[in-house]
């Protein structure tokens, strides 16, 4: 009887195991994928990034940048999200989430590169260094969504904040109402166009380099500075240059140039606007038929929307010549989502994100704090 038991619970394994998925092509998924989700019903949640692609966006309830998503994940009641982003999602949707509720990334090794280039203990080192320059009385962390819950909840006991590309500015403005000076981590890039936005000249940030001794920096620079900024970047916008501006500029002057937070200053200097990819979105869906765009983001994101919009009349193509793509938000796959649909059907939640509960109080802090700045 234990072994007729045994054999059937490795049965419900096999079946639900990943390799098994993962040698079917990606179109015999849909219908799983669909069957799976009616059996579950209310009890799960689809959150899916702008920058999925399409086989697995189309089968998301909801779509949305950071902000958005996280919104969502605060408020839901579904027993299982399964996040179709990267890891810094998930586990922000977990600090978010009620008790009862699990998160799940279809793939774990769906992280972000950038998140990675600031690691807990280099955070630390630098707020001592800081700590002993006497520079920290007035100092406020602010974290970008994309890093670590850790990171998050350094910067909500020290009286700091979570910002996404939506609401960095307002997460700013809530800074420099509570202290003089702002640590902005980890994307270097979406800091100094934010603090540059607010009339912050480039001569008043530095840039805090991980890997030098002091980040590299004189204690006089530092200590005049108003922002210290994380030497971190998306590997994915950092690819966009001014020349690709200039281009457009030359051969398609009609053509506006809108590209995400995430890129080099000279780059959004040139832009005509610049936001999340939820406002990018908006700006070309409120646009008149007729307008046309080259936007600097994720391919993805662009590919869907030129499809999306050209029978409105509407032109949208990438600012550079090949297209960036974000190669680990790509590894969540059709089969990556129907593996993990069907293991909870047979009982076992897969690949689940869970934040350790010391870590998650005070980035729950970070976070709430985070929802109630507007973007
Ligand atoms: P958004 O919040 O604008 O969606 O950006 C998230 C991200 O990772 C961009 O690289
Ligand atoms: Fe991270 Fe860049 Fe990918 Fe966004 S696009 S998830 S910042 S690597």
């Amino acid at each position: 009887m234990e072994e007729a038991a045994t054999i059937a619970a490795d049965a419900v394994q096999d079946s639900c195991s990943l390799d098994n998925y993962l040698a079917q092509p990606d179109h015999t998924m849909d219908a799983r994928i669909a069957a799976a989700r009616e059996k579950l019903g209310t009890d799960v949640v689809l959150l899916g990034h702008h920058y999925q692609r399409d086989e697995v966006i189309r089968f998301a309830d909801y779509t949305g940048d950071s902000y958005k998503l996280s919104k969502i994940a605060s408020q839901t009641d579904a027993k299982y999200m399964i996040f179709c982003g990267v890891h810094f999602m998930a586990e922000t949707a977990d600090v978010l989430a009620k008790p009862w509720q699990q998160v799940t990334l279809p793939d774990l090794n769906a992280g972000c590169s950038m998140a990675d280039m600031a690691e807990i203990g280099q955070v630390e080192n630098c707020w001592d260094s800081l700590e002993r320059a006497g520079l920290t009385g007035n100092l406020i962390p602010l974290t970008y969504m994309n890093s670590a819950a850790a990171i998050k909840a350094f910067c909500g006991e020290r009286g700091g904040l979570v910002c996404t590309s939506s609401n960095a500015r307002g997460a700013f403005e809530w800074a420099f109402a509570r202290g003089e000076k702002i640590l902005f981590l980890p994307d270097q890039h979406l800091g100094r166009n934010t603090a540059f936005a607010m009339g912050i000249p480039l001569s008043e940030m530095v840039v805090w380099d991980p890997y030098q001794i002091n980040g590299g920096l004189a204690p006089d620079r530092l200590k005049a500075a108003k922002v210290i900024l994380w030497k971190g970047h998306c590997s994915v916008h950092q690819r966009f240059l001014p020349e690709h501006v200039d281009r457009i500029r030359r051969e398609k002057p009609e053509m506006q140039v809108i590209v995400h937070p995430e890129c080099r200053w000279e780059v959004c200097q040139k832009a005509d606007a610049i936001g999340s990819t939820e406002r990018i979105i908006d700006v070309i869906e409120k646009a008149p038929a007729g307008s046309s765009f080259a936007v600097g983001t994720e391919i993805h994101l662009v590919n869907r929307m030129a499809k999306r919009f050209a029978p409105l009349g509407k032109e949208v193509i990438t600012l550079d010549d090949a297209g960036c793509l974000c190669t680990t938000m790509y590894r969540i796959s059709p089969q990556h989502l129907a593996w993990s649909l069907e293991n909870l059907i047979a009982g076992n939640v897969v690949n689940r994100i869970k934040v350790d509960e010391d870590v998650k109080h005070w980035a729950k802090v970070a976070l709430d704090r985070m929802l109630e700045v507007k973007g």
